[in-house]
């Protein structure tokens, strides 16, 4: 356990935030697609190449999550990835969920799914150098949902991968999102956020999950994305950080999704957390306000490697800068 509690800081340390580079076969070739690019496995792999080596990458970002296909993958030069970014000074992790399915009984709503022979896969991923791993939960907020049912399902199932995660001495990324889709205000996402959480909190502790080694990886609080106004930084930092003060102080860390913001607005967002003084730290670990720049400016050009790893690097050194104000902002 106490591997666990270490790795867990080092993947939340001052400064710090972590790239999540695992999206699924399917949705990393539609966006491959969507940008022009052929959707196969070597161009996939030469993208999370350029990604994870990225220079200087390692100065804001602690680990990097990456998918079943490219822990298997190499670099150009033959290192896997795992020993490649280890090497980098950068921790490596694996998405492990099977995603979200129907969730039988509830329709409309889902549960995600790949707990069937976890410990096993868990057991090989740590032999291909994975040190943390992730699991996803999906909630989507409309007059009817998201159902008890769903939020006790998919809590029980976050925390039945947390607890295996650190039997196999892993860390898990504890991801409960709450997805931004809808017309509700913040206070309907915060309302909704809280009672997702305080299921995950039970869950995770009927099965003795360790908190000081997990990491929380929650959306922020925000409105829905056809509500209409948007909620200000200042409005953002302070619903999101009221739900998260009923984590206890032991947490090893909170590091957010970016969950479709536009780049900007999540760094601000990020930034705006960083004037409440918490028991533990509030850092990134976003997809898309990351890689998405990084993606459109590198677009599959052969030439054009170092551009998309420039792109990624100033969304990096943004966030890298916005949590460093930890600290320093801090007035609550
Ligand atoms: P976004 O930051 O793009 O929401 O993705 C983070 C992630 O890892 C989703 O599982």
């Amino acid at each position: 356990m106490t591997k666990c509690r270490q790795t867990a800081a080092r993947m939340v340390a001052y400064g710090k935030g972590i790239l999540a580079a695992d999206e699924s076969v399917a949705t990393m070739s539609k966006r491959l697609a969507d940008a022009g690019v052929e959707p196969t496995a070597e161009n996939r792999r030469i993208y999370r190449e350029l990604l994870a080596t990225a220079p200087g990458l390692s100065e804001s970002v602690s680990g990097i999550i990456f998918c079943d296909e490219t822990l298997r993958q190499t670099f150009s030069d033959g290192t896997p990835f795992a020993a490649g970014v280890s090497e980098l000074g950068i921790l490596p992790g694996i998405k492990v969920d099977t995603g979200a399915k129907p969730c039988p009984g509830l329709p409309g709503e889902t549960v995600t799914e790949g707990l069937d022979g976890l410990p096993a896969r868990l057991a090989e991923y740590a032999e291909l150098g994975a040190v943390f791993a992730k699991w996803r939960a999906v909630f989507k907020i409309t007059a009817e949902t998201p159902s008890r049912g769903a939020i006790r399902a998919n809590a029980n199932a976050l925390a039945r991968y947390a607890a295996a995660c650190q039997e196999a001495g892993i860390v898990p990324i504890v991801e409960p999102e709450v997805l931004s889709d809808g017309e509700h205000n913040r206070g309907v996402c915060r309302d909704v956020t809280s009672e997702v959480h305080a299921a995950l909190r039970a869950e995770l502790a009927l099965l003795n999950v360790d908190l000081a080694g997990i990491v929380l990886k929650p959306n922020m609080v925000l409105e829905g994305q056809g509500y209409g106004r948007e909620s200000s930084p200042a409005e953002v930092a302070e619903i999101t950080v009221s739900v998260l003060r009923a984590w206890p102080d032991d947490l090893a860390g909170v590091a957010f999704l970016s969950g479709g913001q536009s780049p900007e607005r999540a760094t601000a967002n990020l930034e705006a957390m960083q004037t409440y003084a918490t028991p533990w730290p509030l850092t990134f670990s976003f997809g898309r306000a990351l890689v998405s720049p990084a993606l459109a400016a590198w677009h599959g050009d052969p030439e054009l490697v170092s551009a998309g790893q420039q792109a990624l690097l100033e969304r990096v050194a943004a966030n890298g800068a916005a949590v460093r104000q930890r600290g320093e902002l801090q007035s609550v």
